[in-house]
């Protein structure tokens, strides 16, 4: 077990859709700082069982519990499989959707959609509350870059994620005083799994667009994703209350630049001083 730097030792989170990308790498970074972790997984539980198992290694106890975020049920089961009678911080990280422009969407698809990050957000605030800690507990909700600007095919869940947004400003509100707080993330680009599905065959050109044109010439990994996630966990950032913090690396401010430079690069202009698109 680190003995190093442990700013959230004694803290239990719970974290939705811990068993790949994004909350996997929350549940190792969180366990690495002293939490004791319990992931949800929907389908993939030996994945689940393999984070389970390297964060426990951090610190233990972590453990993993079956999760459907779309059954009103299967939320419910889940509260009562928690053994804790105490959680420090809920990570609403899961999401799914489907991918269509919005006049191709099944309502059946609008309806799981909301269901998981709005419906059943809402639900496991309430089923949280109770056992969160009053004098930091924390909500931290994962939003993403679809709710500031235009992704082809995202319209639905990003409708879904600006709703979860303005659910974390109100919960920031109502709990306030009772000494719990609520934040969101807001991240770009990440290089997970599901990128990877979800770009098939055009899943190394975007990437290479990624790195070649973000400001800090990387494609967000899992792991620098997960460090804003875990330092809106630490107690110091409890007057980020009702934020929505942006963990995009500076990429999605910039985002005309940098579709203007590289279409004007594939043009055969070069970025630079005298760059035409610089047009003074
Ligand atoms: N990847 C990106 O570029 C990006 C960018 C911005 C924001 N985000 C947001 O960051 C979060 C994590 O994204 P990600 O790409 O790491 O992973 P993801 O593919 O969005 O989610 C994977 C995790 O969610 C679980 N999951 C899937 N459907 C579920 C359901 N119906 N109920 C409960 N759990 C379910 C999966 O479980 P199984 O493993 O068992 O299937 C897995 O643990 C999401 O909220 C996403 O919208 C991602």
């Amino acid at each position: 077990m680190s003995d190093a730097y442990r700013p959230l030792q004694g803290k239990v989170a719970l974290i939705t859709g811990g068993s790949r990308g994004l909350g996997a790498a929350t549940a190792r970074h969180l366990a690495r700082w002293g939490t004791r972790v319990v992931i949800t997984y929907r389908r993939q539980a030996e994945a689940a069982q393999q984070v389970v198992d390297s964060c426990s290694e951090l610190t233990p106890g972590a453990r993993a519990i079956q999760l459907d975020l779309v059954e009103e049920e299967s939320v419910r089961d889940a509260f009562r499989a928690l053994d804790e009678d105490r959680l420090d911080f809920l990570i609403a990280n899961a999401a799914a959707t489907a991918l269509k422009p919005l006049l191709g969407l099944k309502l059946h698809q609008i309806d799981k959609t909301f269901a998981i990050s709005v419906r059943h957000f809402i639900l496991m605030a309430q089923l949280a509350f109770p056992l969160l800690d009053t004098t930091g507990g924390r909500i931290v909700a994962v939003s993403g870059a679809d709710t500031v600007g235009y992704i082809p095919s995202h319209g639905l869940l990003a409708a879904a994620k600006a709703s979860m947004e303005t659910l974390v400003r109100y919960l920031a509100a109502e709990l306030g005083p009772t000494g719990v707080t609520a934040v969101g993330v807001l991240p770009g680009y990440i290089d997970t799994d599901s990128i990877q599905m979800m770009t098939g065959p055009l899943y190394d050109i975007l990437k290479q667009a990624e790195i070649e044109t973000h400001p800090l010439r990387e494609a967000a990994t899992p792991e620098q994703a997960a460090e804003a996630v875990a330092l809106m966990c630490l107690p110091e950032a409890r007057w980020l209350n009702g934020q929505i913090v942006h963990n995009d690396g500076g990429g999605l401010y910039a985002m005309q630049g940098r579709f203007f430079q590289a279409a004007a690069e594939a043009k055969g202009a070069t970025a630079g001083d005298d760059s035409p698109i610089i047009g003074l």
